[in-house]
This record gives structure tokens, sequence and C-alpha cells, in this order.
């Protein structure tokens, strides 16, 4: 699962702290055992309220430092306020959130890392939004440890990494985290851009006016009996990802349960391939953001009130 909408500014209203802390408990206790924050999403107050949720269950916590806290310092500073938010010694999955930019070496950046699995303060390295020779530079970089996952976006609607990295994935073992995976919810049957998440993604809205995609979609959630958005994830799962669903709800759940036990016949997994391949052609939107420097990022971030 991830846990973005447990820091409640981008994802709109109507839900609370408690709704997000039964759904994840809910979904621990039905056999999820992972679920994916970051420092940046409410400022914190996702990692805490994961935090809370967790306590009491043995589960593997990925979070995530943000791209412009990259020098030695600030990556072990984040980890540590990460790691008392959470409530944990050590955080399972530490994650660099998205590339550093052009004028920081990712060499530098991904040793720091590697020095925090010395400390005992993180079990494993990933990266997030990494493609193509950022990716392969940043697994070359890995003197000691090696990067055990690449967080992109994936789905339906999102296929670029097939483009950019995955090949390299597969034979390097790193595991394809898969965000954004029902397309911010538009593969389970949303929309409208009613919040600031969906308001901002051209990928949503893109994706709302496919009535081909999103009728076949739904078509075959009536021929497996489950929700579109179950059908959404298994496909992913049936491409080697792991898709981490946002959810504020046990609805939201029991969706992702259905997805780990329906299995899609060859010839479905077929047709949404055709009907998605068009969603391989954006462009590798991580390029342009790394010529803009991290404290740049950093003050921009802050001043729109953060994710
Ligand atoms: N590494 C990165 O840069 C990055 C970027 C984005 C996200 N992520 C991670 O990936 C996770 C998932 O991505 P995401 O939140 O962007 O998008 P998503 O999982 O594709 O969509 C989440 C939204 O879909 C709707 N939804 C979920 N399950 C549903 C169901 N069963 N039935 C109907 N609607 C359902 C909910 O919408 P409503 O809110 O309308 O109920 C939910 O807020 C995040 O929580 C975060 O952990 C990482």
């Amino acid at each position: 699962m991830g846990a973005w909408q447990a820091g409640f500014r981008s994802w709109g209203k109507g839900y609370s702290k408690e709704d997000v802390i039964s759904a994840y408990r809910y979904a621990f206790e039905h056999g999820i055992n992972f679920i994916d924050t970051a420092e940046i999403y409410g400022n914190g107050l996702s990692e805490e309220i994961v935090g809370e949720a967790i306590r009491g269950y043995d589960v593997v916590i990925a979070t995530k430092v943000a791209g412009f806290n990259i020098s030695e310092y600030r990556i072990l500073k984040s980890a540590d306020m990460s790691r008392r938010r959470l409530g944990v010694d050590t955080i399972d999955l530490y994650q660099l959130h998205w590339p550093p930019s052009i004028y920081t070496s990712i060499c530098r950046v991904m040793k720091s890392l590697e020095k925090l699995i010395d400390k005992g303060i993180v079990r494993h390295i990933g990266i997030s939004n990494f493609y193509g020779d950022i990716l392969e530079k940043a697994v070359e970089c890995m003197s000691r440890y090696e990067v055990v996952s690449n967080q992109v976006q994936y789905s339906l609607v999102y296929r670029v990494i097939e483009r950019y990295g995955m090949d390299f994935m597969e034979r390097e073992g790193i595991a394809l985290i898969a965000y954004s995976p029902l397309g911010k919810g538009v593969l389970a049957g949303k929309r409208v851009a009613d919040n600031r998440a969906r308001k901002l993604d051209g990928v949503f809205r893109r994706a709302s006016k496919d009535d081909d995609l999103l009728n076949n979609l739904k078509r075959l959630s009536e021929k497996y009996g489950v929700s579109m958005a179950s059908v959404a994830l298994r496909w992913i799962v049936e491409k080697g990802g792991i898709p981490i669903p946002g959810v504020k709800k046990k609805g939201h759940v029991n969706a992702v349960i259905d997805a780990l036990e329906i299995r899609l016949g060859r010839e479905d997994i077929n047709l949404l391939d055709n009907l998605s391949m068009k969603y391989r052609d954006y462009p590798v939107s991580a390029i342009v953001p790394r010529l803009v420097p991290g404290f740049i990022v950093k003050v921009l971030t802050s001043l729109t009130g953060g994710v």
C-alpha cells in the first residue's frame, strides 16, 4: 500500500486519520505486509500515522528521503527523523525519492546511503523515479550493497519504465515498485479531477478520456467478479511489478486483497497490453527537473505547502 494519502495535503477532504489507520490495520490483518511513505508526505504526517498504524504488526516499512536532502549530513538527519516518526529503530527500505540535480554527484549520494546500512539505521537501499542512464549510474555507484528496488510510476496508463530501464532492472534483480498503480484512481473508475493530486496530473487527465481502455477494464472486472482496481493492480503483478495503491478506507483495501487472489487469462492480459501500449510514449520527465538545483526545489516545495 502507499501512504501518501495519510499526508492529507493533496488528496482532498472527507476522510480522517482514524479511517486511514483502520484501513492499514485491516490490510495488515489480511496478508498485506508492505507500506510505503515518504518524509515529504504531509511534511512528516504520513510517517507519523504509518508509525501509529504499524504498532503491534510485523510489516515491511518503506520510506523516502527527498531528492534535495542529499548531503551526507542531511541524509543522516532525514533518516533519523523518519525513524522517530515511524517509531522504528531500523527502516526496512530507504529510498532516494528522486534523482539529485545534475550539480550533485550521484555516487556521493549513493555512498552516503550505504553508510546508513553500516550504522544499522536502514536495512536496504532503494531509488525512486530513476530511468535510463541515471538509473544505471546509481546502481554502478554502489560499492558494498545492492540497490534493491526502483519505485516508479507504472500502470496501465503509464508504461515509460518499459522503454527506459525495465530490462536493466530485471537483469540486475532490482524490484519494480509501481506507484500510482491506479493512475491516481482513473483505473478504479474515477474520471473527475476533484483534488490537487489529480488536478496536477496530466496522466490522469489523458487517461480519464480513454473510453476504450476504461470500458474494457470495466468489462473484465465483471468477467472476474472483482473491481476495476483489482484487475488494474493484477495486470501490474503479471508484469512483475509490486503495486502500491494509495488507500484511504477499508473498501479500497478489499480491492487489493482481490488483486492478490485473481489470475488474469493470457488473452485478457494481451488485450490490456495492446490497449495501453500508447502509454509507453511519454518523455522521461525525470530528466528536465534535474537541471533545477535541489535548494530551489526545496524552497518551491515549501512555498506551495508541500505535498
Ligand atoms: N515515488 C514517488 O515519486 C511517488 C509518487 C506518487 C505516489 N507514490 C506512492 O504511490 C502510492 C500510490 O500512488 P497514488 O496515491 O499516487 O495513486 P493511486 O494508487 O494510483 O491512486 C490512489 C487513489 O485511487 C483511489 N482508489 C484506491 N483504491 C481504490 C479502490 N479500490 N476503489 C476506488 N478507488 C480507489 C483513491 O481515490 P480517492 O482519494 O478519490 O478515494 C486513492 O486515493 C502513494 O500513496 C505513494 O506511497 C510515490
